[in-house]
């Protein structure tokens, strides 16, 4: 960690960012005209590089709305195979930068027979079905506790705000719970019928670790999923990679209004 946190600052100087940002699938353009400074994953001591098509592997340290950032174009899923700790690890990295709130973005299906491809769903709880929890291993007490509480890991103010800036913008936000499977492969319509049952409204790959352990270090967390196709056997057609990354493009220019317009609110 310390080596990550010199090298990391070695690029920024004194700069430290107080908002960090996950960008999902197909939602990286975010940070494509931001000024600041480019780091690559690879190239940043215990990170791992991104290896999902999508995603592009880079910190980009900037102001957005006059705020002190990080942004992460591209993250790290279980299903690519790293350790659960790995996924986790940039979060932690986020924390001892200084960030405080953590706005974390994905691509998701549709469980809510209501949602359309394109809708916006601010998260105001999930379910974690991935089979693994990424604080399984001996507590770093300086970031934690051991038992760490869950009952608001997404801030309600946050996601108040995140609404009423919607209404003010004439976004369709979707409020709901979001359901994290491991992956990759897609779920089946039987598991999309059971996780409606469970009371999921999104279903997703990602998300849940990071919100978990930003929770567990004691940062604010917002989670937006972009709603990019209905989940297994809502619809007949079938569903694909590019389909998600196509449909996530379409919905960027909502997507960027409502990150900007609460970033400049925090
Ligand atoms: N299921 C799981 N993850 C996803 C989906 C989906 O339908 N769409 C985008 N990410």
């Amino acid at each position: 960690m310390q080596d990550t946190i010199d090298y990391i600052k070695k690029q920024i100087k004194d700069f430290t960012p107080e908002i960090g940002i996950i960008l999902g699938s197909g939602l990286g353009d975010f940070a494509d005209n931001m000024t600041g400074v480019r780091v690559k994953y690879q190239d940043i001591p215990g990170f791992e590089k991104s290896t999902v098509a999508g995603h592009k592997g880079q910190l980009v340290f900037g102001e957005v709305e006059g705020k002190r950032a990080v942004v992460m174009q591209g993250r790290y899923h279980y299903y690519e195979g790293y350790h659960i700790s790995r996924i986790v690890y940039p979060v932690k990295v986020m924390k001892k930068l200084g960030v405080k709130t953590l706005i974390i973005t994905n691509a998701a299906g549709s469980v809510n027979k209501k949602y359309k491809a394109g809708d916006l769903m601010v998260i105001t709880d999930h379910i974690n079905l991935m089979g693994v929890n990424p604080l399984i291993g001996e507590n770093d007490a300086s970031l934690g506790d051991r038992f760490p509480d869950m009952s608001e890991i997404y801030k309600e103010s946050l996601i108040n705000t995140a609404l009423q800036l919607a209404k003010e913008h004439n976004i369709i936000l979707r409020q709901g719970v979001y359901a994290a499977m491991s992956g990759p492969s897609y779920e089946t319509p039987a598991e999309i019928n059971m996780l409606r049952i469970m009371g999921a409204d999104a279903v997703g790959m990602s998300t849940v670790p990071e919100a978990l352990v930003a929770n567990y270090c004691g940062m604010e967390v917002l989670g937006i999923s972009c709603i990019t196709n209905s989940a297994a056997g809502v619809h007949p057609s079938r569903l694909s990679h590019a389909e998600v990354v196509a449909t996530a493009a379409k919905a960027k220019d909502s997507f960027k209004n409502l990150l900007v317009s609460v970033i400049r609110r925090i």
